[in-house]
């Protein structure tokens, strides 16, 4: 009995040592200064401002296939998933401080090579999917999330980078529009607003009828790139983040 009090004593007080830490104890460094690596690049030439204009990104709608809890990989497609494969990458920016945004949370979701969500299970080859469908899938039909597919949440680097692998999503025919090809996007940062967006790409003959995309300026140009193990398209998006309440 003396024995289990002595060592319920010794358990209490190597948990009270752990907790108390001494004056000098100073928090584990930071990394070096981001801000000093901008200053750096501009000193040198650098390109280190957004894609566009200093202005918060243009926002557009949801739509009906965003799911939350995506996993965080690089990869938004499946190993070999057919289609072009891209690679695309940018910045995230702050709007009122004009420094990239580390840390931001972005969620990527798109269709696949067939313009088809995981949301949606085989695609009706006898009609095109209706508005009402849409919103059916929105509703009830989100994918178990271990089945989620072509969805994925990332996070911005130090000097607020990002950069991920997938394959040129497909057109697909909703009510009466066609969707062009596009890759949705949210942003998140402390701070800062959400912006619920889309990218588009330039050449998409379905972009002058979509009612979205005919409005947005996100329009990328994508161009071949001849890499060390074959050709893919590669695309550059940057995002300029509001400042919350602003
Ligand atoms: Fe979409």
């Amino acid at each position: 009995m003396k024995q289990d009090s002595n060592r319920r004593e010794f358990l209490a007080l190597g948990s009270l040592a752990a907790l108390a830490l001494p004056a000098s104890a100073a928090p584990t460094p930071s990394t070096e200064d981001n801000h000093g690596y901008i200053n750096f690049l501009k000193g040198k030439g650098e390109d280190v401002v957004p894609e566009g204009k200093w202005k918060a990104t243009h926002a557009d709608i949801l739509g009906p296939f965003w799911a939350g809890g995506a996993p965080y990989r690089g990869k938004v497609t499946a190993p070999l998933a057919p289609g072009e494969l891209l690679v695309m990458r940018g910045r995230v920016w702050g709007h009122r401080s004009r420094e990239p945004l580390a840390h931001t949370v972005l969620d990527i979701w798109q269709a696949d090579h067939k313009g088809v969500y995981d949301f949606q299970t085989a695609p009706r080859p006898d009609r095109r999917p209706t508005l009402a469908d849409a919103r059916g899938f929105s509703g009830g039909t989100q994918p178990a999330r271990a089945n989620f597919k072509n969805r994925i949440r990332l996070v911005t680097d130090e000097q607020g980078f990002y950069e991920y692998e997938t394959i040129k999503p497909a057109a697909y025919g909703i009510g009466s529009t066609t969707r062009p090809s596009h890759i949705h996007y949210m942003a998140q940062a402390k701070g800062h607003a959400r912006v619920i967006t889309q990218c588009y790409f330039k050449g998409d003959k379905h972009i002058a009828k979509d009612p979205w995309a005919s409005k947005s300026p996100l329009i990328v140009t994508l161009k071949k790139v001849k890499g060390e193990y074959g050709t893919y398209l590669e695309g550059q998006f940057d995002l300029v983040l509001a400042t919350a309440g602003a």
